[in-house]
């Protein structure tokens, strides 16, 4: 079969995408297994998407891999998940020095266990100079969260008479956001089938195109990466505006 790969405008590639990796539960069950089975084989999809979004030249890959609600899943899963992404990063960090990929975290790290935070930050301090691609990992995120504490810290700052309120702009809200430096995603891709965005960049995805595939999540692969990017250039992005006056200002 015939890779999707050369069909890619190379000069249209969304900056950001990010993914909602969703399905690991339901491909365990289909192969009749516990579901971190699910998770571990997940990490292969992970790899592999990142391995392509480098190759392609995409800037930013954000993969949502604890939300906020998570922590309610069973603790022998929610421990194995925590165990999964040590060792992950552990295991990965001289690949992504090798290919040049920072890593970086948004969510409420102080909240997740001290190995998972400190294995992180090492990871995150250790690629830190890498400029081919920031591979950014929401744990323990989710948007309501990200916006009450950037509404916090903005109504700190307006009380102690450092930002008066007319200067609140969109674009000083999103400085206040984890996301800071971060170019919006274009495109955001959901697995497994699910239709929902799920508490997940809400305000950077105002403009994001949204794909959604039933591929569950460990069984996604290259070329099913490639399919979303191709349905993403087929689209007309238009901002509010009508289609005529895209054309006036290509
Ligand atoms: C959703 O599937 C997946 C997660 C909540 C965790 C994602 C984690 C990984 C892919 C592995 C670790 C990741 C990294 C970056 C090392 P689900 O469990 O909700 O599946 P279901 O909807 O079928 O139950």
């Amino acid at each position: 079969m015939s890779s999707l790969i050369k069909d890619i405008d190379l000069n249209k590639l969304p900056a950001h995408i990010a993914i909602i990796m969703d399905g690991n539960g339901r491909w365990a069950k289909t192969h009749g297994k516990p579901r971190v089975f699910g998770h571990k084989n997940g990490v292969l999809a992970v790899r592999e998407v990142t391995e392509a979004a480098a190759e392609l030249g995409i800037k930013y890959l954000t993969l949502y891999a604890f939300s906020t609600e998570n922590w309610s899943r069973p603790s022998f899963e929610v421990n194995a998940l925590m165990a999964l992404l040590v060792e992950t990063v552990k295991r990965e960090l001289s690949t992504f020095n090798k290919n040049n990929i920072r890593l970086q975290a948004i969510g409420d790290l102080s909240k997740l266990p001290d190995m998972t935070r400190k294995t992180l930050l090492e990871g995150i301090e250790q690629t830190k100079n890498n400029t081919r691609m920031t591979l950014i990992l929401a744990l323990n995120y989710s948007s309501r969260w990200e916006i009450v504490e950037a509404v916090k810290k903005i109504a700190t700052q307006v009380n102690d008479g450092l930002l008066s309120v007319d200067n609140i702009t969109s674009d000083v809200f999103s400085e206040y956001l984890t996301t800071k430096d971060i170019p919006d995603p274009e495109l955001m891709i959901r697995t497994s089938g699910e239709h929902r965005i799920s508490n997940y960049l809400l305000w950077q995805a105002a403009y994001a195109e949204l794909y959604f595939t039933s591929v569950l999540w460990p069984d996604f692969r290259r070329e099913h990466f490639y399919q979303a990017l191709l349905d993403f250039q087929g689209r007309e992005r238009r901002f509010g505006k009508i289609s005529e006056q895209l054309i006036e200002v290509q």
